[in-house]
């Protein structure tokens, strides 16, 4: 039976460890959460991101826009805050109304306080192999693997997607030049061809496709490391398999068929999800330190926080 990947756990240490550092600033971190329209699940990321940066003592404030407003009216608004020394960081909730471009507004966000690490200098510094800030999730599935003293070096990743926040940056964080990382990376997408021949050579599969229950156990390799990122509400079934009126959560892994015969696995939900909310919490307060001089490197700042590096 696999081991558990506990992500909730874990983030309650990171919070733990992000608290006593906050306490060390003379004044607290500021997050700036932008919600542009209702989508319901935004709604509900940006409440827990505000209610866990309340718990570490950063100071996060929500601000929510019309469905309809323009694109050049929240780069305004961003070019504001850009200038604002309370706000230390900045994230803007996607998706993004149609006629907003999300690509514009990952580069309006002043590197420096680009706590998603979607701006494409800190994108570069990633694939550089000098990383600055680090997108939360793939820092997240980072500290899950090191926390269980899964070993990266030399290992064969597959990753399962390559969007701009996950797949890509993940493939990257895991395949660099670091004592931490070092793994021998393989990157999965929709035009993959024969990507369960991949999968079953891995060593650990990170599925981030956004496809629900799609890894089963016939395309892991028995003993491999399994990390589910994606999340998704379906309808719950009854005993007799007809829908039972309540929703249940599920990765893109086939947790039941997966979990007798990979050697860990991180579930959903419990997994993933606490840690991408973690890693923003340690993003802003490496962003605060930042301006006081104190800057050990953002990813570095995360592994301390997880208890992995000291
Ligand atoms: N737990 C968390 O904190 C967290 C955070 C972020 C996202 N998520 C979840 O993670 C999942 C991925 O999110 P995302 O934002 O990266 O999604 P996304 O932007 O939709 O990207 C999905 C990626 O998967 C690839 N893909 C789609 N179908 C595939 C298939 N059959 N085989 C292999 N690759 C396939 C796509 O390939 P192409 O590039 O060819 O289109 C794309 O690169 C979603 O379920 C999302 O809800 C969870």
């Amino acid at each position: 039976m696999a081991v558990r990947l506990d992500g909730k756990s874990l983030a309650r240490d990171i919070r733990r460890f992000l608290s006593a550092r906050v306490a060390e600033l003379h004044a607290p971190p500021g997050l700036l959460l932008i919600r542009v329209g209702d989508d319901p699940a935004s709604e509900v990321y940006v409440g827990t991101k505000q209610k866990m940066s309340a718990k570490v003592g950063i100071e996060s404030s929500v601000e929510v826009y019309p469905e309809d407003t323009s694109e050049s009216a929240l780069l305004a608004r961003i070019a504001e805050a850009n200038l604002d020394p309370k706000i230390h960081g900045i994230l803007v909730q996607l998706p993004l109304p149609k006629q907003i471009d999300p690509d514009r507004v990952a580069a309006a966000v002043d590197p420096t306080k680009d706590v998603d690490a979607l701006h494409p200098v800190n994108i570069g510094h990633l694939a550089q192999g000098q990383p600055t800030f680090v997108s939360c999730t793939p820092l997240g599935v980072l500290a899950l693997l090191r926390k269980h003293e899964v070993e990266l070096s030399g290992r064969h990743v597959v990753v399962l997607g390559r969007s701009n926040i996950v797949g890509r940056p993940l493939s990257l964080l895991l395949g660099l030049k670091a004592p931490w990382a070092n793994a021998t990376v393989t990157v999965v997408h929709s035009r993959s061809r024969d990507w369960e021949a991949l999968t079953r050579q891995a060593d650990i599969v990170v599925a981030a496709m956004g496809r629900p229950e799609a890894i089963r156990a016939e395309h892991v390799k028995p003993g491999a490391a399994v990390v589910d990122v994606g999340i998704h509400r379906v309808a719950g079934g009854g005993p007799d398999g007809s829908p039972d009126g309540k929703d249940r959560l599920v990765g893109d892994v086939h947790a039941e068929s997966v979990e007798p015969l990979a050697g860990h696995l991180s579930p959903v939900p419990g997994g993933v999800g606490p840690l991408t909310v973690a890693m923003l919490l340690s993003n802003t307060v490496h962003a605060a330190e930042r301006v006081t001089g104190r800057d050990g490197g953002s990813v570095e700042l995360a592994l301390q926080a997880a208890g992995v590096l000291s």
